[in-house]
C-alpha cells in the first residue's frame, strides 16, 4: 500500500474532482517517450522486470512473491485506481517493446497529494537516466496533475534515490515505517515538497 504524506492538506470538493479528472485524461506521454499505461498485455513483461531483485527489491509497495497471478491483480487494481482518478501505473518500453521501466504515482485528491516510486531495468541502471526522470516525473505530477504536496520515501541504504530526490530539491522529514503488502515494516528516508517549493527552485 502507498502512503499518503505525514502533512495533511484539506481541497475542497473542486479541487478534489479536478485532480481526480486529471489523473483520469493524464497523457502520460508527458512524462517521457515510449510511455504507456499498463495494461493486462504488459504483465509477462512486467513479471520478467520485477523478478529482478536489484529492481525491485528497494521497494516496498510492490506485490510479494512476484508471479504472474500476483502482478495481474496489481495492475488490475492499479487500472481500477486510474479509473478512480487515484493514480497511474506508466510503463517506459523499450526500442523491442519490452518493458524496461516503471512508475506507479498514488494520489490522494483530498488531500491534494501524490507520491510516487518507480524503478528501471537493471543494465540502464546509474547512468544518469533516473536522476533526470524523476525530476521530469515531479514537475509532470505538480503541473498536469495538480496536486500541491508530493511525498517520496527510500529505503535508509537507497543512495541512488536518495542522491537523486534530494537533488531535485524535496525536504529531508526524518524517517517513516512504511508497511509492505504482507504487513511486514521497513524503514525509510522521508521528504516532502510543496508546488509552490518546486516552482520556486525550478522556475525562478
Ligand atoms: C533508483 C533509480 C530509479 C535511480 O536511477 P539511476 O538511473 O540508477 O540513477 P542515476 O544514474 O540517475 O543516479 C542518481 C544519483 O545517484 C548517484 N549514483 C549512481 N550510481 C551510484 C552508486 N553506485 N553509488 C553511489 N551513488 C550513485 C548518481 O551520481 C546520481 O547522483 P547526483 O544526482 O548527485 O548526480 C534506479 O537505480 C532503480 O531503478 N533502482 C532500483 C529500484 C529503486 O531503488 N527504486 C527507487 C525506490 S525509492
Amino acid at each position: 500500500m502507498s502512503t499518503p504524506p505525514k502533512t495533511v492538506l484539506h481541497a475542497s470538493q473542486a479541487e478534489a474532482e479536478a485532480i481526480r479528472e486529471a489523473v483520469r485524461k493524464a497523457d502520460v506521454s508527458g512524462l517521457g517517450p515510449n510511455r504507456a499505461l499498463a495494461e493486462m498485455k504488459h504483465v509477462p513483461g512486467l513479471v520478467e522486470l520485477l523478478s529482478d531483485e536489484r529492481v525491485s527489491g528497494p521497494i516496498y509497495d510492490l506485490p510479494r512473491p512476484i508471479t504472474t497471478e500476483s502482478v495481474t491483480r496489481w495492475v488490475a487494481e492499479r487500472q481500477a485506481e486510474h479509473l478512480a482518478g487515484e493514480g497511474l501505473l506508466v510503463l517506459t518500453l523499450d526500442e523491442a517493446g519490452k518493458v524496461s521501466g516503471y512508475s506507479h504515482i498514488a494520489v490522494w485528491p483530498e488531500r491534494s497529494s501524490a507520491e510516487i516510486g518507480g524503478a528501471i531495468r537493471a543494465d540502464l541502471q546509474g547512468r544518469g537516466q533516473g536522476g533526470s526522470g524523476m525530476r521530469q516525473s515531479f514537475a509532470w505530477i505538480f503541473e498536469t496533475l495538480g496536486v500541491r504536496l508530493m511525498c517520496l520515501t527510500a529505503a535508509l541504504d537507497n543512495v541512488r534515490s536518495q542522491k537523486g530526490i534530494d537533488a531535485a530539491g524535496f525536504r529531508r522529514m526524518g524517517e517513516r515505517e512504511v508497511v509492505r503488502p504482507d504487513g511486514t515494516t521497513r524503514n525509510s528516508v522521508y521528504w516532502e515538497l510543496t508546488r509552490e517549493e518546486w516552482e520556486k527552485l525550478h522556475r525562478l
